[in-house]
């Protein structure tokens, strides 16, 4: 797209969740000469960061260490971690969540203390909530607040990231944005920069049943690729497993109940009662996720039944009404009633453990291009992010890129650069049956036959016929980019490990599969 108008700035935050408004934030307090722009594809608090229940992991109570929580993580991780980067984050977690308490983020207390809880993998209760179970949304409030009073910070909002400007090997030289709705910045247009900071999230859109928003299609990762950015760990698609089941016809952000249910006693039953995660894992109910998905997947398939069933009765009105009213109050709209009432859950797809690969410091293999949050993969999550680390590796990547990155931008030109990737566009009207392939061919249960025609099919898709240049189809087209990436790299680990689970190679095999699956693209192609 030939851009219709131009900005200029020194750093372009893509995405405002608590990865990029932190980044943003915190660059601005390491140097106030700088020009910062975020851009955001709806509005600020439209990202996966609002809906966020259980809370933010980091060792804040008084029996627990960071090498605690690092074990927990590593453990999770399933041999597939980067042991430095758990080491930072966990380490320099308990800092980042005071500091957001700083600026004025209110957790829950009780008498007096931080009020700490604990979900799946988790051996100590370190998991820090707001509004009971809000709290991402109360974490996107303090920073949506800190944002407005540093007007030196420029906001577009429904700014859509459509492809980075390049300057050969002196790396990312803008942007370009189609905007709709914001006055004269409406249409396709380029923000001139020397960096830009990816913090777009995950890509949950590509399945048909997710717990992202609707916003989350992937385009941080889609868009990095076609810069040349290495992808790393795209199979370890992390589906969560209490998600509620709303019936077969039932497409796209589907209601999360909340691991921190279960991390105050409740358990799941089949259909004749039975506990069966007992004597599943020691940590029963608790245990890591892909160990209660798979579970609960399995006894589904035993009794060729669409969900199991959450049972959280016992909690009572007064308890649901304090701790989870978010939960109770969605439940209720779709007909249950937990406080009476066993709640149907099922697995849906949760979170993107792998993203563009980045070191310590954020920075991916593109020259002035860094990614934080759901969209990096920065190495703390391995084959299976333990819960509630998914904020907190947000908030302290992204201080990390803020201490470095404007000493690096002293030290650099300011290039010019342009557009050289230019993706076939592939019609918006392709995306539910893309989704619907993705979701049975690469979904909880993997097998070679099934993915390899989830490849054919995606392959198959033809790119210009009928496309429309506009939201709909750059989204469908990163959708299309990614799900390839996906599919192959899922098709090539031929083993278990961690959320990726092969029918064909049930086991873990450290001998010939330890090492990374990395994607890169080479002239728009896999
Ligand atoms: C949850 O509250 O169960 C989700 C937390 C997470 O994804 O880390």
């Amino acid at each position: 797209p030939e851009p219709g108008w131009t900005t200029r700035a020194d750093v372009v935050v893509i995405g405002s969740g608590i990865a990029g408004l932190t980044a943003a934030l915190r660059i601005h307090a390491a140097d106030r000469s700088l020009k910062l722009l975020v851009v955001t594809k709806d509005v600020l608090n439209a990202g996966s960061t609002q809906w966020a229940q259980g809370g933010i992991a980091a060792a804040l109570g008084p029996e627990d260490t960071p090498d605690q929580h690092l074990h927990d993580t590593l453990v999770a991780g399933a041999g597939a971690c980067d042991v430095e980067a758990v080491r930072a984050l966990v380490t320099e977690g308990p800092d980042a969540v005071r500091e957001l308490i700083a600026l004025g983020t209110r957790f829950d207390h009780h008498e007096g203390e931080l009020s700490l809880t604990r979900e799946g993998g988790h051996h100590r209760d370190r998991i820090a909530h707001a509004g009971g179970d809000a709290t991402g949304a109360e974490i996107q409030r303090a920073l949506i607040a800190a944002v407005e009073l540093a007007p030196e910070i420029e906001v577009i909002q429904h700014a859509l990231a459509v492809d980075l400007l390049l300057a050969g090997d002196a790396g990312v030289a803008g942007v370009t944005l189609h905007v709709l709705g914001e006055g004269q910045r409406d249409g396709v247009g380029a923000a001139h920069c020397r960096a830009v900071v990816l913090a777009s999230g995950g890509f949950g859109q590509v399945f048909s049943q997710s717990t992202n928003p609707s916003v989350s299609t992937g385009d941080g990762l889609a868009i990095a690729a076609r810069a040349g950015a290495t992808l790393r760990d795209l199979e370890f698609v992390q589906f969560h497993p209490t998600v509620m089941y709303l019936g077969p016809d039932s497409q796209g952000q589907q209601p999360l109940i909340s691991e921190a249910v279960r991390g105050e006693g409740a358990f799941l039953v089949d259909f004749g009662g039975d506990r069966f995660m007992q004597g599943e894992h020691e940590l029963a109910d608790l245990a890591p996720r892909d160990v209660v998905a798979k579970a609960i997947t399995r006894r589904m398939l035993e009794a060729d039944k669409p969900h199991m069933w959450l049972d959280a009765r016992h909690l009572g009105a007064e308890f649901w009404e304090r701790r989870f009213p978010t939960i109770l109050a969605v439940c209720r709209e779709h007909g249950v009633d937990p406080v009476t009432e066993l709640i149907p859950v099922a697995p849906a797809q949760h979170y993107a453990s792998g993203g563009v690969a980045t070191d310590l410091d954020g920075r991916s293999d593109v020259a002035g291009l860094y990614a934080t949050g759901e969209v990096a993969c920065s190495g703390v999550h391995g084959a299976n992010r333990l819960a509630s680390n998914s904020l907190l590796e947000g908030l302290v990547f992204s201080r990390r890129i803020a201490q470095v990155l404007p000493q690096e931008l002293r030290e650099w030109q300011a290039p010019s650069g342009d557009d050289p990737r230019r993706p076939g566009l592939v019609d918006g009207r392709l995306r539910a049956d893309l989704q619907a392939t993705m979701t049975t061919k690469v979904g909880v249960l993997r097998t070679a036959e099934g993915m390899t025609q989830a490849v054919e099919w995606l392959q198959a898709c033809d790119t210009d016929a009928g496309a429309v240049p506009g939201v709909d189809g750059w989204e469908t087209t990163n959708l299309l980019t990614l799900s390839s990436a996906l599919a192959q790299a899922a098709l090539g680990r031929e083993e278990t490990r961690g959320s990726h689970w092969r029918e064909d190679f049930p086991e873990r095999d450290d001998v010939t599969q330890a090492g990374h699956i990395d994607t890169r693209l080479v002239d728009g192609r896999l």
